[in-house]
């Protein structure tokens, strides 16, 4: 079993007012403001996990030779809270976004957090600033669990000293334009992840290298790209930060589509649990190869009638639009479709105690 680690407390002397606050409150975007405290647990070779603190939320300072800022040891998460309907609060699967932050530490050979560590920082935090965590509809918490090298040093090597740190940002849409169709260019130059490689990570790297191909993406004029597979290319793996999911129809059967996960794509708590959701509505689910030519035919044939990408961050959104450097389509009307939209309630009606929670996801705090 795991030793319990004692976070030692220091509230902030200087919280945001509650009138700047609930400003920030009213219309908070994406990762613009952050709350009152931080978490920060330290790890260092021979010791392991120690130091652990809830603190002001504050600047760090950094060596120039901190190992992170030249080979990049870093992970993160990302999960939320939301308020319930009779005031309190609870996270969404934080379990998952634990073992899914030791996968990627193990990855990066960094040392791995205990689950229950990871859960007891991010419920800390939440029940501190929990006068953060917006009420209204569709807006949340956003948590941002990471850790990265703190070791001072040019040598190539796994570092002997690390920082896991929890902070937290009120949030609403991600996208600026809501919940409208987004379109996406199918990347031919660039790929995020090979076989062997860390796709499967949550890891900075994997989102530095996605920002060339937005680019690409923007100049073609559209929203998101969306990632191939790095042998053949064409076979579909992600959309920019976010899983994706076809919506096929075929004899009467509604099957939802999501391409399996090979190793390159980011295992997305989102994705499995819109795997079990669908199977709870009746629909059919399924893990597959999907290419590119396959899509553009079902488009066309009409047996792929919706698409859409998701996270957690944007929760679910609907694929309006695809282009490539060989061909252009709509997807089904290019309107938000039924399926992804009973999806999306189906989800959010869970995450804000709406409907009732079968598979115990929420974490009550
Ligand atoms: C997601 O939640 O979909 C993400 O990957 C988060 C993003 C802001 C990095």
């Amino acid at each position: 079993t795991t030793p319990r680690i004692d976070f030692d407390l220091k509230p902030s002397a200087q919280p945001v007012a509650a009138t700047e606050r609930e400003a920030m409150l009213a219309d908070p975007g994406f990762g613009r403001h952050f709350t009152d405290h931080m978490v920060t647990v330290k790890w260092t070779e021979g010791r392991g996990w120690h130091d652990a603190q809830l603190q002001p939320y504050a600047p760090l300072q950094i060596d120039p030779a901190n190992m992170t800022l030249h080979y990049s040891q870093t992970i993160f998460e990302g999960l939320k809270a939301y308020r319930q309907p009779d005031g309190s609060v609870a996270t969404f699967r934080p379990d998952a976004n634990a073992r899914r932050f030791q996968r990627s530490a193990r990855r990066l050979a960094m040392p791995e957090l205990p689950v229950e560590t990871f859960i007891e920082a991010c419920d800390l935090l939440v029940k501190t600033d929990r006068d953060w965590v917006p009420g209204k509809d569709e807006h949340s918490l956003y948590l941002r669990p990471f850790m990265f090298a703190t070791e001072v040093g040019l040598g190539v090597r796994p570092a002997n000293e690390y920082l896991f740190m929890v902070i937290a940002s009120p949030a609403s849409g991600y996208f600026p334009r809501g919940v409208k169709p987004v379109s996406v260019w199918l990347s031919q130059e660039y790929v995020r992840a090979a076989p062997g490689g860390m796709g499967e990570a949550k890891t900075g790297g994997n989102y530095a290298a996605s920002l060339v191909a937005q680019a690409e993406a923007a100049d073609q004029g559209c929203d998101q790209v969306v990632w191939l597979d790095a042998l053949e290319r064409r076979y579909i793996e992600e959309m920019g930060g976010m899983n994706l999911y076809l919506v096929r129809n075929s004899g009467g059967t509604t099957t939802i589509v999501t391409p399996k996960l090979t190793g390159t794509l980011l295992p997305g708590i989102t994705r499995d649990s819109l795997l079990t959701i669908a199977e709870d509505l009746g629909y059919g689910t399924e893990e597959a190869r999907i290419s590119t030519d396959e899509w553009q035919a079902g488009n066309a044939d009409g047996s792929i009638t919706e698409v859409f990408a998701c996270g957690t961050a944007a929760v679910i959104t609907p694929v309006g639009h695809v282009k490539s450097a060989r061909a252009e389509w709509t997807v089904g009307d290019g309107r938000p479709g039924p399926v992804t939209t009973r999806l999306r309630e189906a989800l959010l009606s869970v995450q804000t105690g709406q409907s009732p929670d079968p598979h115990a996801w929420m974490h009550r705090l």
